[in-house]
């Protein structure tokens, strides 16, 4: 028995397919590849994490983070100003505070002097033109890793909102520009304004952590902050649901209402739907926190030559721009900033 091939009764030429439209014809060489590029990676779209830790001439590289390190406040200040000098408009500072001075509350974040704010102050000081947001969670601070005060067991939302807006006043006072809470607390963004206003910081802005998801993709973080070894069960009473997207949308729109300026999405690439949606929906300028995991996972498979890390990075911060973000945290700022210099000339 023989396989016999039969022809096609028709066959059409490539040009009746298409009816003459080629989409390759502006893809054929460099020049006319550039010409149409539709979206564009900007130093003026990042936004730098940077870890801080007590301490004079200290750096501590962060395990499950190769190329992050944690600095004391006079390193900090250093890195700041390599910032500016990359042109990077803004930094996000998150401290890792010794054990002993955390607690079931968080207290610490009510001290004037804490390490975020000493931080804030001393990079003002040498970086004016540098901008400084700073995070109100607790974290940090609690000796449970949990975002808020811990009471037989549950996060209880009100007291922790009353304890994040006072912290955000004392993070403003010590030259926080932006006040970014990342703890999905119910009614922060309306009291911190209130907050902020009373004390006369009308001039404060407030990005908001608006979609914070329950991701496994914080891990590496909660090492860097120091918090890996003492959470205890997860936080999926108030970060969202990673199945749900609508309900992403009415916490957005709740916090742009309690006076939110600019919005969040956390994790970032796994979530460029809620991105585009939120963008499409309300206008408004739209950050994406590509998070240590994320981070983790590129640095990881490039190691191992599994991956170019370096267009993997390229890559997955365009990708943040074509879904509509307005900006990008990123662990990667600095190295991408450097590399968009080099291209520019
Ligand atoms: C908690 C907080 C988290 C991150 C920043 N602040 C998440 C968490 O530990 O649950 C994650 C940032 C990252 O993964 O890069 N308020």
């Amino acid at each position: 028995n023989r396989i016999t091939r039969q022809q096609p009764q028709t066959s059409r030429t490539v040009d009746e397919i298409t009816g003459g439209r080629r989409l390759r014809r502006m893809r054929k060489a460099g020049w006319s590849r550039r010409l149409v590029q539709e979206n564009h990676l900007r130093v003026e779209d990042l936004i730098w994490p940077i870890f801080l830790i007590e301490g004079e001439n200290r750096q501590e590289g962060v395990a499950a983070m190769p190329g992050v390190s944690r600095y004391s406040v006079d390193l900090a200040v250093k890195q700041a100003e390599r910032a500016a000098r990359l042109g990077i408009p803004a930094i996000a500072t998150f401290p890792n505070i010794p054990l002993s001075r955390r607690d079931a509350r968080g207290s610490a974040i009510l001290d004037a002097d804490n390490l975020i704010n000493r931080a804030s102050r001393a990079i003002k000081e040498a970086v004016p033109d540098l901008g400084i947001i700073t995070d109100g969670a607790l974290d940090p601070f609690t000796s449970h890793g949990h975002d808020g005060i811990l009471k037989d067991g549950i996060v209880v939302n009100d007291e922790t909102v009353e304890q994040i807006a006072q912290a955000a006043v004392l993070q403003a006072a010590a030259g926080a520009d932006i006040i970014a809470p990342s703890d999905m607390m119910d009614g922060r963004i309306g009291a911190i304004r209130d907050a902020l206003d009373a004390a006369g910081f009308q001039d404060v802005a407030i990005m908001s952590y608006a979609t914070k998801f329950a991701s496994a993709f914080y891990g590496p973080y909660r090492e860097a902050i120091g918090t890996d070894g003492l959470l205890k069960g997860d936080k999926k009473t108030y970060y969202i649901d990673p199945a749900n997207s609508d309900e992403a949308l009415r916490e957005a729109e709740q916090d742009l209402a309690e006076g939110a300026d600019m919005l969040m999405v956390k994790p970032g690439l796994p979530y460029l739907d809620i991105v585009y949606r939120i963008k499409e929906a309300f206008g408004v300028p739209t950050y994406a926190y590509q998070v240590s995991g994320e981070y983790a996972m590129i640095k990881a498979a490039a190691a191992n030559g599994w991956i170019d890390g370096e267009l993997a990075m390229m890559e997955s911060l365009l990708a943040f721009k074509r879904a509509g973000c307005d900006g990008i945290l990123t662990y990667f700022a600095p190295e991408v900033a450097q590399r968009l210099h080099g291209s520019r000339t």
